[in-house]
């Protein structure tokens, strides 16, 4: 074999070479396990042949590097050419939960109104969760069927309404205060339960704060989720932490009141519960209920949803199918 014209052939063709993937092939042809140079290294038995045919190798090798960095340096010619009118690859764009958006919506309108987000524990103490609000004990709620404990003294909070135990332990009045996430109850999946939901505690405590402003607030709350067109009503009830207690209904923002599938007829929707601040709780917190009053009021977040859109399983909203999901 002639070690010299083999050498600058390879030196000719790589000096010609347009690209990485030309380069390549050479180095295959040139220096590959079946190239004529390596077969025959492999066959040498003298000194002489050895040494010329090394000689022309590494002068290859060299070549190789040599052009390898100057088709580096050279951009943008070492790309790949392409054609710059193909399509694009698209970028899938992702959206918000269900949940989150209507979470931002009902944190928006309370930013508005003046009042601080407030974001708890998911894991909090039995004294935030029920005893500092008035809970005795032997209410159901506290009851281990009922609520997630991990320790004696620790729950996966059952309500938000522990965000206005800490809350009021944190600072001095007043205090405006919307409390929003996740909330944690023993109960088996159905349509209208899942063991783990949202909701929003909302607290205003002040001097003279009365049921009316309660009734006001909620008002406004209820317009700007549902429409102002809506009406609420109030009806007494009983919680431990407020005095009076109360559940308040908004008008079907279906029909309009007139009765359908949504209200169950009665052209009013349940929304949750409220009332006047116990001055237990007060008590609790180390705030004078001589001096201050507040109310307070929860509600739940999925059922907003499932009203608003009118999906029939709150399930749904935990089984992540993108064919749900994305309808909002
Ligand atoms: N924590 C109650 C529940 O989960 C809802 C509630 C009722 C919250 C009355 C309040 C309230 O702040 O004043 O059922």
């Amino acid at each position: 074999m002639d070690a010299t014209a083999l050498e600058s052939e390879a030196q000719t063709a790589i000096a010609a070479a347009r690209d990485a993937g030309c380069l390549e092939e050479l180095r295959v042809r040139y220096l590959g396990r079946k190239s004529p140079l390596k077969l025959a290294l492999r066959e040498v038995r003298d000194r002489e042949t050895g040494m010329a045919l090394n000689a022309a190798r590494a002068a290859i090798e060299d070549a190789f590097s040599k052009r390898e960095a100057a088709l580096a340096a050279s951009a943008p010619e070492h790309l790949e050419p392409f054609d710059v009118t193909l399509p694009g690859e698209r970028v899938e764009r992702g959206r918000l939960h269900l949940i989150t958006q209507i979470r931002r919506e009902i944190e928006d309108v309370f930013l508005g109104l003046g009042y601080a987000v407030f974001d708890g524990p998911e894991v909090d103490t039995v004294f935030n969760n029920f005893t500092a609000l008035n809970t005795p004990e032997a209410h159901p709620s506290r009851d281990p069927q009922d609520t997630f404990y991990v320790d004696g003294e620790t729950v996966l909070r059952p309500h938000t309404s522990p965000g206005q135990i800490r809350t009021m332990l944190a600072q001095e009045p007043p205090v405006y205060v919307v409390s929003l996430g996740r909330v944690y109850r023993r109960d088996t999946p159905t349509p209208r339960h899942t063991p783990t939901f949202h909701q929003v505690e909302c607290l205003a405590v002040d001097k003279g704060i009365s049921l009316a402003d309660l009734r006001g607030t909620v008002e406004h709350f209820f317009r700007a989720l549902f429409g102002q067109e809506r009406e609420i009503r109030m009806r007494t009830s009983y919680f431990p932490f407020t005095e009076p207690s109360v559940e308040f209904d908004v008008t079907c923002f279906l029909c309009g009141g007139e009765g359908c599938n949504v209200c169950k007829r009665s052209g009013w929707i349940e929304m949750g519960g409220a009332g006047v601040v116990d001055p237990a709780v007060f008590e609790a917190v180390g705030y004078d209920p001589e001096e201050w009053s507040g109310f307070a009021f929860g509600l739940g977040i999925e059922r907003i949803a499932m009203l608003r859109h009118g999906f029939p399983d709150l399930r749904l909203l935990w089984e992540n199918d993108l064919r749900f999901a994305r309808q909002f």
